[in-house]
């Protein structure tokens, strides 16, 4: 498999081609990644694309699944907090 490397939250993250962006923070040691409203933290929890509880921000895109989106060798993904009313 090949290597990429990706920037989380500004930090350089090793990762391997075809692996979804979940599985890279999952294997980079992050069990949550994004926060309600209510400051509950949140990750992969169907890992299907169904829940969104896995959203993130890819290359300023927000609201991309995690768990569907594959990692791309130069990705920068930030971590999102839900702050909409
Ligand atoms: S974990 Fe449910 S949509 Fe990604």
């Amino acid at each position: 498999m090949t290597d990429i490397h990706v920037e989380v939250d500004g930090t350089p993250v090793a990762g391997l081609a075809g692996q979804s962006i979940a599985a890279l923070l999952l294997a980079s040691g992050r069990t949550s990644w994004r926060r309600t409203r209510e400051g509950r933290p949140r990750g992969v929890f169907c890992g299907i694309g169904a829940c969104f509880d896995c959203v993130v921000t890819v290359n300023g895109l927000r609201d991309v699944r995690a768990c569907l989106r594959r990692a791309v060798d130069g990705d920068r993904v930030e971590l999102q907090e839900d702050d909409r009313a």
